[in-house]
């Protein structure tokens, strides 16, 4: 099937960049979220992200109108009635992902594509509540969508073999660079990434390093990046504590989340966007909060 109109639920974080990686690849998109001041904020996002990419060149400003120009907003599911493809990026909670495919069953035209942008929850028990399980795929962005360039694709059970190929083709017009992941909990890169930050925090809190030298440890001898405890701020330390009490549930004892994590998120420590993390983000550059 031929994908040229894309719907998104969810307008925050991940659901924005998807609508502005879809918006910029010629796509039209139709973003819809139930909270009045979410859609505002994601459109001023995804114009100040554009601006910033034709500031260093790589869109130019006819492409930013056009891409802004395919674009439509909505409070109402209703408009996804002509999409092709319908990609789900609420918050990671069963019950409100399960009321959304409940109330786009009806929506949705019979040939539709429904996808979720899901961290951790598994793509065959999501296809199962969607009504749809064969036109169920999991498409996993990683954040900052327009510059990420991995898109991890994940079929359930009954997913069908169009409907997977219709997921690579879609990667491809992207520009991303897909893999294909089982279904099986944080599937191929968070299983590994945070067990790899749960580790470091777990280190902290035995006092094996401080911030920084666990930071500059892995940025030096791993060459990765960005260190674990700066990653694991911008990943949101009640996401990360949330994805590994699914892991721990589900993959066993070596995923306990670290008992430092959970006392920073009691305290409201959620890292970046708080501004008080594993680093104290009130001061350029940030210093290590110990
Ligand atoms: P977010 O909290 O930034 O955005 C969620 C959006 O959904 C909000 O704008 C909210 O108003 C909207 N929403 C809530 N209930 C709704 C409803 N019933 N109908 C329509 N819109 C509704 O969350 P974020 O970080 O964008 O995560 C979304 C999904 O993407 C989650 O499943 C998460 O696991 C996944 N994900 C997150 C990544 C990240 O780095 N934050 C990376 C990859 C996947």
């Amino acid at each position: 099937m031929t994908i040229s109109k894309i719907g998104v639920i969810g307008a925050g974080l991940m659901g924005n960049g998807i609508a502005h990686a879809a918006m910029t690849s010629g796509f039209d998109v139709i973003l819809v979220d139930t909270y009045p001041e979410a859609l505002p904020k994601a459109l001023a996002t995804m114009t100040k992200n554009m601006d910033r990419q034709v500031t260093k060149g790589s869109l130019s400003a006819e492409a930013k109108d056009a891409a802004l120009a395919r674009l439509t907003t909505s409070m109402e599911y209703g408009v996804l009635a002509d999409a092709d493809l319908v990609i789900e990026a609420v918050p990671e909670v069963l019950s409100i992902k399960e009321t959304i495919y409940k109330a786009m069953a009806p929506v949705l035209k019979p040939d539709a594509i429904l996808a979720s942008n899901t961290s951790s929850i598994s793509i065959t028990k999501l296809a199962a509540l969607s009504g749809r399980p064969d036109k169920f795929v999991g498409l996993h962005f990683f954040n900052p969508v327009p510059m990420m360039k991995l898109l991890e694709i994940t079929r359930g059970l009954a997913t069908t073999e169009p409907t997977y190929q219709a997921a690579l083709d879609l990667a491809g017009k992207l520009n991303k660079t897909a893999i294909t992941a089982n279904d099986a909990p944080g599937f191929i890169v968070n299983r590994i990434l945070c067990m790899l930050l749960n580790e470091a925090i777990v280190a902290l809190h035995e006092g094996v390093g401080t911030v920084e030298s666990i930071d500059t440890g892995m940025k030096l001898g791993a060459n990765h990046p960005m260190g674990p405890l700066e990653l694991a701020d911008f990943v949101g330390l009640e996401t990360l504590l949330s994805i590994m009490q699914v892991f721990h549930a589900e993959l066993g004892d070596k995923y306990r989340p670290s008992p430092l994590l959970i006392k920073y998120v009691n305290a409201g420590y959620y890292g970046r966007k708080t501004g008080r993390g594993f680093y104290d983000y009130s001061s350029t550059p940030p210093r290590a909060a110990q």
